[in-house]
């Protein structure tokens, strides 16, 4: 059962929305009535989300921006802007598995893709959305860390430092802009199907194999379920609720080491 949000009215600004967890993300706004700015990777896959949102009779947008371009970001919040005169909420969700290994395996050029993908292209979204949402009244952010946000994870260190450092903007920006009717929270998934996971393990086959054991639901899960808790956090329903990182994780994170 899915709970039905309504955001007729609303705009939305998502990035990282061409495939994964964003994809889901965009199809559940756009089912709940936003109009959509959708950015990412891939304009092949930007076009197709186009399509797929069409029956939804909302209104879409998509531009190719790589998130570690700031001068890009910029421009590309001001698109959105000026394409709907106000941004409602925001999903700042780019982000890379980089490589896994021992952090000695690591090279430079490892540590600055996964910092300046899922920590600068975090912060080259924030700030652009307070002062535009601060202008116009309010608004509501949500970004993604993860659950490798919250905990260690060996062969992933980088990763897990670039999304401790999502939560750290997320709760000290909540501080800066919660008397200005702008809500800042994270959302910290454990292991959704995606291409991403498939990445950083290698195939599906060896995803299902290390993070199965790990997760007492005892199943992965689909995106389409981290999408409700993004509708969630940006609804009214969360009206109360800044600066947190929420875990959706089928409760490996409370299982701790006896997962392990
Ligand atoms: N899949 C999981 O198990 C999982 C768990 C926790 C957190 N996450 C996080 O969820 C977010 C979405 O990941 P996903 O699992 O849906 O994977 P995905 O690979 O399907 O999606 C990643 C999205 O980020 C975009 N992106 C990547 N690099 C970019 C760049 N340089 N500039 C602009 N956009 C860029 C891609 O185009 C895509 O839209 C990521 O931040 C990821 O770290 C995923």
């Amino acid at each position: 059962m899915q709970v039905k949000y309504d955001f007729s009215g609303k705009n939305v600004i998502l990035i990282g929305g061409t495939t994964g967890i964003g994809r889901a993300t965009a199809l559940a706004f756009a089912g709940a009535g936003a109009n959509l700015y959708v950015s990412g990777l891939g304009a092949d896959l930007g076009k197709g989300l186009k399509e797929d949102v069409k029956p939804f009779g909302v209104e879409i947008e998509f531009e190719e921006v790589d998130v570690r371009d700031g001068k890009a970001m910029k421009a590309l919040h001001e698109n959105a802007f000026a394409r709907f005169g106000r941004i409602d909420i925001a999903f700042n969700n780019a982000g890379v598995p980089g490589k896994t290994a021992p952090v000695h395996e690591l090279e430079d050029a490892d540590y600055d893709l996964l910092m300046d993908v899922n920590l600068r292209g975090i912060f080259n979204g924030l700030r652009y959305q307070v002062p535009h949402m601060a202008a116009k009244g309010g608004g509501a952010i949500v970004n993604t860390s993860s659950l490798f946000g919250v905990m260690g994870f060996a062969t992933t260190a980088v990763y897990c430092a670039s999304k401790w450092g999502v939560i750290g903007l997320t709760s000290s920006v909540a501080l800066e802009v919660a008397r200005k009717n702008i809500r800042v929270n994270a959302i910290a998934p454990g292991s959704v199907m995606t291409p991403l996971l498939r990445g950083m393990f290698g195939s599906e086959q060896s995803a299902r194999d290390t993070v199965l054991p790990m997760i007492p639901m005892g199943r992965i899960s689909d995106p389409s379920e981290i999408a409700q808790l993004v509708l969630f956090l940006a609804s009214d329903a969360a009206s109360f609720i800044t600066g947190q990182a929420v875990v959706i994780d089928g409760g490996g994170f409370v299982a701790g080491a006896d997962q392990l």
